[in-house]
């Protein structure tokens, strides 16, 4: 694994005693996205699904804990996922679980922080984001990553009793060494 810090968290692996914490993020509507779909029905599913992770790549289980440096202790997950059988292309996933921790710049860096590792990873040139076009926090942590608006998808989702559009995003492994060290 690199250097997985930044300047405000560092994404590390689960610890067992932090399970249960993350597995119930999944079922608080008011931690989870409708994005936030891959939940499996019970805790002990989850605990094999984060067992199974390493070796599929299409997996949906969290890969990294996101950490303050200021507080020990998850307030947050992330994962990347190979979402198309053809396409050579790894998609990103992120979840703040802690309402309280959200709007201070740790989503952002958490996922800025992800990307370099699958670039440092993999072999792939395209990194992607999809988020539904109401969520203005996804939206705005894509745009402001450097992420490019690729197009939107129609009726992609189904939440809250109606269809949702879906942006798609994306940055090629030359826009994202371009853009330099960040602070
Ligand atoms: C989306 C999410 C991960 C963002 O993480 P965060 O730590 O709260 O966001 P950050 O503080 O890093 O901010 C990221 C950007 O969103 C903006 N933002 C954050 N909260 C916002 C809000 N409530 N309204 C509008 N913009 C907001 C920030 O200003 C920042 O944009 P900028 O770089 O242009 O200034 C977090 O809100 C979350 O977990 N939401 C629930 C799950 C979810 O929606 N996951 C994504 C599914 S696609």
């Amino acid at each position: 694994m690199g250097r997985l810090e930044g300047t405000k968290v560092r994404l590390r692996p689960l610890e067992p005693a932090e399970f249960r914490r993350v597995f119930e993020w999944y079922s608080d509507a008011e931690a989870a996205s409708p994005f936030d779909r891959y939940v499996t029905d019970t805790f002990e599913g989850f605990v094999r699904s984060l067992g199974e992770a390493a070796s599929d790549p299409a997996s949906l289980a969290p890969r990294f804990v996101v950490e303050p440096l200021s507080s020990p202790g998850a307030v947050g997950v992330v994962g990347h996922f190979v979402s198309h059988p053809v396409l050579e292309s790894v998609e990103l996933w992120y979840l703040i679980g802690d309402p309280k921790s959200r709007g201070l710049g740790y989503g952002k860096e958490a996922v800025g922080l992800l990307v370099d590792e699958v670039y440092r990873t993999s072999a792939v040139a395209r990194v992607g984001i999809s988020c539904d076009v109401d969520n203005v926090p996804s939206c705005r942590l894509a745009e402001g990553l450097g992420f490019r608006r690729e197009g939107t998808l129609r009726a992609a989702l189904f939440h809250h009793g109606r269809w949702h559009d879906v942006h798609t995003y994306g940055i090629t492994r030359e826009e994202w060494a371009a853009r330099g060290p960040r602070a």
